[in-house]
């Protein structure tokens, strides 16, 4: 068990580094001038977008909790409507569950 821990850490710190990496490749090609070396960077920016697939893929089939999350819809909709509640503090308490983030309202 703490070994699929383990390894779960890494792939989520290869996973942030994909993503980092997408951010950064970004940056450096709309900083060039020359149209081939901007080509370049924007091909290897997409590679990387296929790295964070494959490291995602590799995380859902060791976190099934996680992968449980891919297709549930907009969840992060309903955070933000907890977030911004309505004035009526009446309703803010009922028909709540747990959502990414409720918690911080504690
Ligand atoms: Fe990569």
């Amino acid at each position: 068990m703490k070994k699929t821990n383990d390894d779960l850490i890494i792939l989520r710190e290869i996973l942030a580094r994909e993503l980092e990496t997408i951010n950064v490749y970004q940056n450096l090609a709309s900083r060039t001038a020359n149209a081939d070396v901007a080509d370049f960077i924007n091909h290897i920016a997409e590679e990387e977008k296929e790295h964070v697939a494959e490291a995602m893929e590799v995380i859902n089939q060791m976190d099934h909790s996680q992968a449980s999350r891919f297709g549930a819809g907009a969840h992060w909709r309903q955070s933000a409507e907890i977030s911004n509640p309505s004035p009526s503090p009446s309703t803010k308490s009922q028909d709540r569950s747990f959502t990414v983030g409720s918690l911080r309202e504690k």
